[in-house]
């Protein structure tokens, strides 16, 4: 039996989250958010009762919520192109639904990277001063200690801890049970925030007599969201089985290494946990979340996941000819144009059958 639960979670989440973002982008001018707020987050569906009442507290970083779920989304999709679970049904209602009931490896990267999206998404919004309730860093400026000679904290750090908080309170919110697979879910959603932590960067801006960096200004600031989403894909590939154990303290989750009869040890915060295989993501099974792979675009010449071989689970492909026009033998002609000749070349592409 699946936890059903489960399977509407990201879903309403996401639902919420579109709603919320048109109706607020719609309105706003911010009094009009400060004055609809408490009307906007009533009308969203989905949300609890604590998320409702963070949206009344903050109707502008639930802007910056969507935006981080919409950033997740696109980067789980890009991710994961190449693999037989493309992550394609991710915000788009009830196949995102079914693919996280299975509590897998794949579910894990979702809760990740959505709550790692989040915590972005507010950070960045908080540094632009898009949000009323936080700003840059306060504590990076009287950092003296951490910085080396020659230079010191200045600018604007972004605030990644309040985005931390943010994503915590709002995303953790949704799972009011503590079985297994909630478990698994706050800790997935907390390696997803702390992998934006471990991504900051540190920014510098010279100063001194003609460029001449005798002293340097330097701020914490945020990667491109694809090096998170590549970090946290290293973390997919070696995501840990864990299981849900009895302790004084209510369940919690260990890692298998332990022989029966002697519990395993704690999972790493920072590493991704799944509690079951994944299915094989070959047929169309929505029970399991897999949409199958007919039709899907394959590789007829890589061995990786992208390969027709794999890609296509063993069933074969089928060949598509046509023929692509591409702009060649382009000269520069001085001065100053470029002038082509249109060439047609037949291709192939491959289809999984
Ligand atoms: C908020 O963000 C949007 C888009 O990112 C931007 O156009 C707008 O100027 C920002 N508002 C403030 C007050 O910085
Ligand atoms: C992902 O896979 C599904 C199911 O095979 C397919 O319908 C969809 O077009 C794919 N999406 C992308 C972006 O390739
Ligand atoms: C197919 O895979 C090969 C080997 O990995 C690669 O060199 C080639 O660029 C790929 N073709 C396409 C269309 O992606």
């Amino acid at each position: 039996m699946r936890n059903t639960r489960h399977s509407s979670n990201i879903i309403s989440i996401l639902a919420a989250l579109i709603v919320l973002d048109h109706v607020i982008n719609f309105r706003v001018k911010s009094s009009v958010v400060a004055l609809g707020a408490h009307a906007i987050c009533n009308r969203v569906p989905g949300l609890t009762s604590r998320q409702r009442d963070m949206c009344r507290a903050a109707p502008d970083a639930m802007v910056a919520v969507g935006d981080g779920i919409r950033l997740a989304t696109l980067e789980c999709q890009q991710q994961f192109s190449n693999h037989r679970w493309n992550c394609s049904a991710i915000g788009r209602g009830n196949s995102f639904g079914h693919v996280v009931v299975v509590g897998s490896k794949e579910a894990a990267f979702t809760y990740a990277v959505s709550s790692a999206g989040v915590a972005y998404a507010v950070a960045a919004a908080c540094a632009r001063g898009n949000i009323s309730s936080c700003g840059c860093d306060p504590r990076h400026k009287t950092r003296k200690e951490l910085a080396p000679a020659g230079w010191k904290w200045g600018g604007c750090s972004v605030d990644v801890g309040y985005g931390m908080r943010l994503a915590r309170r709002f995303l953790d919110a949704r799972e009011l049970e503590s079985d297994a697979r909630s478990l698994m879910n706050l800790h997935n959603n907390k390696a997803g925030r702390k992998a934006v932590r471990q991504s900051l960067v540190t920014e510098c801006k010279c100063h001194g007599v003609s460029g001449s960096c005798t002293m340097k200004t330097c701020w914490k600031t945020l990667p491109p969201f694809r090096v998170i989403g590549d970090n946290l894909m290293r973390k997919y590939w070696r995501a840990r089985p864990v299981v849900a154990l009895p302790s004084p303290k209510g369940l919690v989750l260990s890692t298998r290494r332990g022989r029966p009869g002697l519990s395993g040890t704690s999972p790493k915060k920072s590493d991704l946990v799944f509690l079951e295989q994944s299915p094989n993501y070959c047929e169309r099974d929505l029970s399991t979340g897999s949409l199958g792979t007919v039709g899907r675009l394959c590789n007829r010449t890589s061995t990786g996941t992208d390969g027709c071989d794999l890609l296509c689970c063993g069933r074969g492909y089928n060949t598509h000819q046509f023929t692509k026009i591409t702009q060649c033998r382009c000269k520069f002609h001085w001065c100053c144009y470029v002038k082509c000749d249109t060439c047609s070349e037949r291709t192939e592409q491959y289809s999984c059958k």
